[in-house]
């Protein structure tokens, strides 16, 4: 690999198209990183291309080519909730002081939950992160620096963290 090569440092982004995955693609591009924004949809992956153009970001994302020689930065960010949120509902609770100490929540108000989207949620959020980051493994490996972040929430945790009071 050329020496120029070698010092640039490249990052795959999955599900980048919108929301976090897009947002973090523009910071990495902003950083120098050249950024390859993956989309399981080519129009709305190459869409999100060319909206980077409008922060002079075009020439360090490129959409779905992996064709160089190493990955220092794989973002497992491609996922979905795996629940139905009723929006009005959780604008009232968080109204009502949901989150605040003491205030108790039902969340079965709040989030319906059912098989299908359990499953689906299953298959991208666990499955599609290990496939990729079995994929890629050896791209990674052939950086010095190799990073993989994948997206979670407080859901995922199989241990919370201790709150305030506990501390
Ligand atoms: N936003 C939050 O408050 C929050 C909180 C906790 C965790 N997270 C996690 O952060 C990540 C990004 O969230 P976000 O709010 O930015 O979500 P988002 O705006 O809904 O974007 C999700 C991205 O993932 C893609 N995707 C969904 N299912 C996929 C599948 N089966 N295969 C390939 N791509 C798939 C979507 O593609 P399409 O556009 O084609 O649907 C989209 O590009 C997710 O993993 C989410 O679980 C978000």
């Amino acid at each position: 690999m050329a020496e120029a090569a070698k010092s640039q440092r490249y990052a795959v982004v999955t599900g980048a198209n919108k929301g976090v995955g897009f947002a973090t693609v523009r910071q990495l591009a902003s950083n120098g990183v050249l950024v390859v924004l993956t989309a399981r949809d080519e129009k709305r992956g190459l869409e999100a291309v060319d909206k980077l153009k409008e922060f002079g970001l075009s020439d360090l994302v490129f959409f779905h080519q992996l064709d160089f020689g190493k990955l220092d930065i794989l973002v497992n960010n491609a996922g979905v909730g795996g629940t139905i949120v009723d929006p009005e509902a959780m604008r009232a609770a968080a109204a009502s002081g949901l989150g605040k100490e003491g205030v108790e929540v039902n969340w079965s108000e709040l989030i319906t939950q059912t098989y299908e989207l359990a499953e689906e949620c299953v298959k991208s959020n666990y499955f599609g992160a290990k496939k990729m980051t079995k994929a890629l493994l050896p791209f990674l490996q052939l950086s010095n620096t190799p990073r993989i972040i994948n997206l979670t929430s407080t859901m995922a945790a199989l241990k919370l963290w201790p709150n305030k009071r506990s501390m």
